[in-house]
């Protein structure tokens, strides 16, 4: 699907799809020419049925990086508006692989820094190599992170130790990653495209469209206050009892059997 340089996005098998950052020479770090391709790759799933692409797997190539961040040697000579501009971009492309309705799972192998952690954090699910290093070091460059740092590492591990993560720059390893809920299961680097399948072996068990709601609907909470989060789940649920899906799997439940799912 598609021709790109800086990428390579493969049908693994039967509609799980893996994009693998590609640049392993700067250790993947993300360009213009990475971020573009992303981008294309995005939308080209997201016009996908449910058939067709059921997961995304986002990794690195390479035994030592995921992502090293945003490409210093192409942002160190950006004046202030090609800053932001760039900056925005990398939000917005993380925010349509946010969006997109399969499940969506960072393999992380190695260095996950800068845009890098970024990019994992903008994932449903990191599952990490226990060589997996993970920092938002700006701060020795003069920066701060501009792909959603500061925001998704609160998010995900509490106002302290993102902090502590974004005002040191201090990498963290696999197992603290773990440790502080930052990555769901870390396991030995040659077994982390096994582990990452068998999560998505799980998930392709159930119903696609219940996944796909499941998801926008914890996505959307964390924009609302609870009250509306509250209303907005109701409303997605209620959605779900016009649905095939809805019908087959508790009608399986009844029956005793496994139910058949078909995205509808
Ligand atoms: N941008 C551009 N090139 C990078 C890079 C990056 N983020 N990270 C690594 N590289 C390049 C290196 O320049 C080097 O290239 P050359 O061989 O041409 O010199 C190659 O990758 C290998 O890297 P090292 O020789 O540095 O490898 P190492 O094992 O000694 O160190 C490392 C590994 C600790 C990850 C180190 O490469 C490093 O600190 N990288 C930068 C990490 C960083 O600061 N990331 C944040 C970027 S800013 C950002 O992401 C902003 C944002 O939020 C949008």
């Amino acid at each position: 699907m598609g021709s790109y340089e800086n990428i390579k996005l493969e049908n693994k098998e039967n509609g799980v799809w893996v994009l693998t950052i590609n640049r392993p020479q700067a250790l993947n770090a993300l360009n213009s020419a990475v971020l573009n391709e992303m981008a294309e790759a995005f939308r080209q799933i997201s016009e996908l049925s449910f058939e067709d692409a059921k997961a995304l797997v986002v990794t690195g190539a390479g035994e030592k990086a995921f992502v090293a961040g945003a490409d210093i040697k192409e942002m160190m000579d950006m004046n202030e508006e090609q800053a932001k501009q760039f900056a925005k971009r990398g939000q917005s492309i993380f925010h349509e692989m946010n969006l997109l309705k399969i499940p969506v799972i960072a393999a992380v192998n190695g260095f996950a820094l800068g845009g890098g952690l970024e990019l994992a954090l903008a994932c449903d699910f990191i599952i990490a190599s226990d060589n997996a290093k993970f920092g938002l070091p700006e701060v020795s460059l003069g920066l701060i992170p501009g792909f959603g740092g500061t925001v998704r590492l609160t998010r995900a591990v509490g106002i302290r130790k993102a902090r502590e993560m974004t005002m040191t720059g201090e990498m963290v390893i696999a197992e603290q990653a773990l440790h502080l809920g930052l990555v769901n299961q870390v396991v030995p680097f040659s077994d982390l495209t096994s582990a990452v399948m068998k999560k998505v072996e799980t998930i392709l068990t159930r119903s696609p469209l219940a996944v796909s709601e499941a998801k926008k609907s914890i996505n959307q909470a964390f924009d609302l206050e609870t009250e509306s989060a509250l209303e907005n789940e109701a409303q997605i649920f209620a959605n779900l009892f016009t649905s095939k899906d809805t019908r087959e799997g508790t009608q399986a439940f009844i029956e005793k059997r496994k139910p058949v799912f078909k995205g509808e």
